[in-house]
């Protein structure tokens, strides 16, 4: 037998109806709140994800599945999206014919991490991207949408932790501060925070390390190093998610894994999960979209790990318990083929209809039906068809009636009202 891929897996058809469940919730919450589909490759140039994410990522260094393809270029399997719309929108010059470009993809994502509970190395991911507005109102309307999709959902037990990482002006004063500080503790942090002290020290302050989380505790922090403009960007942001009721809470640690981020950062916790497996996270990029390659817009996105999602859901929730109109039981040889017809006739009039052909007993039949969820079981045997008609039973109330074969589309739909 072969397996599948380590990290990877599937989604059985008896959980894909609550995966579908959170897709189109997830879909229309975010079409309400403007933002349109779009559907970027899973693959891209290597280089898209180096230049975006940031070489000394994590996601970058260690994760990406990245392989020469058979022409010897080289190319990997997209560890996020955002830097994939990017590309798309500038390749496409999407922003000309909408200054305010509000998008979002559902798909998968790759990352080579250690395979653990809601820790994959294929996830599927909801991704929102607003380009072409750097307001702090924008911040907060995006956090809002990310905020509408958990609680259209219905996820229980999340908090919003907001950060503000400054800008690029105010960050590299800020690395100054932070190098000066871990410097007396270079040879107490861990092997990963000794090379991050050099090439990307603000990742030391989320290192889940014992002895790196300590000496982050006493870290200067950058929301108190922000310049001016980005505190005042930053104080909006948080009065507008005030007014629009949105819980947060400050976590002035919060550093991303993404190098992108400008001013606002957000990160979506779940207490059973904890903070090194957020639901969903995000924040603002003043400089992608030029960095590669496109026109000096800023943006804001968030992602939201559905593996992540759906654990906080049950299994049984009502919302997506899957039903069948009617099982059709057939009930004998000589009905078989008036009943086949009859029953394709309900599908094609909307009905599900499940039926089975080979022979089995009623009683079977009806622990079948009940299984199946179905809210009628339409009895077909000798008698029905000698006298043109099917037995009707009520799953829920248990009563029977009988119906004339030519009047069971009307009859059920009557039943549906
Ligand atoms: P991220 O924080 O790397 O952000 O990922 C977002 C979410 O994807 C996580 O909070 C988590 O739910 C899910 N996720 C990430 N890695 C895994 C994994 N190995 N297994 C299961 N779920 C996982 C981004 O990807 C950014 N592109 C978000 C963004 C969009 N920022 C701006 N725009």
């Amino acid at each position: 037998m072969i397996r599948l891929v380590k990290g990877f897996h599937d989604i059985l058809p008896e959980d894909t109806a609550k995966w579908a469940f959170i897709i189109q919730t997830a879909r229309s919450t975010l079409e309400r709140f403007g933002f349109r589909e779009i559907v970027p490759p899973i693959m891209e140039r290597t280089e898209l994800f180096e230049r975006g994410i940031g070489q000394v990522t994590d996601i970058v260094e260690k994760e990406m599945y990245t392989f020469e393809d058979r022409g010897g270029e080289s190319l990997s399997l997209r560890p996020e999206a955002t830097a994939g719309i990017m590309r798309a929108v500038v390749e496409h010059s999407l922003l000309r014919s909408d200054p305010l470009l509000k998008l979002y993809t559902i798909g998968p994502m790759f990352r080579r991490e250690r395979p653990s509970k809601g820790r994959f190395r294929q996830f599927f991911q909801i991704n929102a991207e607003v380009l072409g507005d750097d307001s702090p109102y924008t911040d907060a309307e995006t956090i809002a949408a990310a905020y509408a999709i958990m609680a259209d959902i219905g996820a229980s037990g999340l908090v919003m932790e907001i950060n503000s990482v400054g800008c690029r002006e105010c960050r590299s004063e800020y690395r100054g501060l932070l190098t000066k500080y871990l410097e007396h503790y270079i040879d107490e942090l861990c092997t990963d925070c000794r090379r991050r002290y050099h090439t990307n020290p603000l990742r030391v302050l989320d290192c889940k390390a014992p002895r790196c989380s300590e000496i982050a505790l006493e870290a200067p922090l950058i929301v108190e190093n922000l310049d001016d403009s980005c505190r005042e960007h930053f104080k909006r942001v948080q009065e507008t998610l005030d007014l629009l009721e949105i819980p947060f809470r400050l976590e002035p640690r919060l550093v991303r894994g993404l190098d992108y981020y400008t001013r606002t950062a957000f990160e979506i916790i779940h207490d059973e999960l904890g903070r090194s497996k957020a639901l969903g996270g995000g924040g603002r990029y003043d400089t992608l979209l030029s960095e590669l390659g496109g026109d000096d817009v800023s943006g804001i996105g968030f992602a939201i790990g559905i593996e992540r999602l759906s654990m906080g859901i049950p299994d049984d929730d009502r919302r997506f318990s899957r039903f069948l109109d009617a099982y059709f039981a057939i009930l004998g040889e000589a009905p078989l083929k008036t009943g086949l017809e009859v029953v394709n006739r309900l599908r094609c009039h909307g009905f599900s209809v499940e039926t089975r052909y080979s022979p089995m007993t009623l009683k079977a039949q009806m622990k079948l039906a009940d299984k199946l969820g179905a809210r009628k079981v339409l009895m077909f045997g000798d008698e029905e068809l000698a006298c043109g008609e099917i037995t009707v039973r009520d799953m829920a109330n248990k009563e029977q009636t009988k119906v004339k074969i030519g009047n069971i589309v009307n009859y059920l739909q009557g039943e549906k009202t």
